[in-house]
């Protein structure tokens, strides 16, 4: 078999928050890149009003300034019975994980329909302005009326993910990651990147 010899490129992950970067590291060490979190100072404003949107500005303004590939995420919980909140607001609805979860309860707590989906958006872009890549993932759910267990972040212990009885934060890592958004919008992104690599050197 030949392979073709792929030279490293710099993937510069347009977050500063390591949590996610380690994230992302994990998931493209198979992959002929070097993967790099943007520099702290550089601050993109969230003023997209969807998920592919944020998603979309993140990437090509960290690209432009980098000068290199860039991969941003954004991500967030959609409450049917809240018309889709928090939404792109998801990390701004209160000051801390504990108050969002109480504000988001307190919010349905009339409330039977307790559908809700989590969505995140992934984009590449590259330095000349060009989006290269766009995948999303989504996980269905409910909104619990308490929250359970103890992993994860964020809303994880009031998101219960469809047909499995349990929520994000009751599950391990990598069952979230076979269910989860994230891990659903990459498995899209993968063979994308692949041929990506392979042919837009
Ligand atoms: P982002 O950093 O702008 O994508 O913020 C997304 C926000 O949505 C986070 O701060 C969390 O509040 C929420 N969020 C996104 N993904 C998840 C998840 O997997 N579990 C729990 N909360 C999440």
């Amino acid at each position: 078999m030949i392979k073709k010899k792929i030279a490293e490129k710099q993937l510069i992950i347009a977050s500063s928050n390591g949590g996610k970067v380690k994230e992302f590291r994990q998931l493209l060490q198979n992959f002929p890149v070097v993967v790099i979190s943007k520099p702290r100072e550089l601050q993109v404003d969230e003023t997209g009003k969807t998920f592919a949107e944020n998603a979309r500005l993140k990437a090509l303004a960290v690209a432009k300034a980098t000068g290199h590939w860039s991969l941003a995420d954004d991500s967030g919980l959609s409450v049917d019975a809240l018309a889709g909140a928090p939404g792109v607001l998801s990390s701004r609805y209160a000051d801390s994980d504990s108050g969002r979860i109480a504000r988001l309860l307190s919010e349905m707590a009339t409330s039977k329909d307790r559908r809700a989906h989590f969505s995140a958006a992934l984009c590449i872009a590259s330095p000349n302005n060009e989006v290269l890549l766009e995948v999303m993932g989504r996980c269905e759910g409910f909104i619990t009326n308490a929250p359970r267990g103890h992993g994860g972040f964020g809303y994880d212990p009031i998101f219960e993910v469809e047909s499995t009885g349990l929520t994000f934060a009751e599950m391990g890592h990598k069952k979230k990651q076979e269910l989860g958004h994230r891990g659903r919008a990459f498995a899209l992104l993968e063979p994308v990147l692949q041929s990506l690599l392979t042919f837009r050197q």
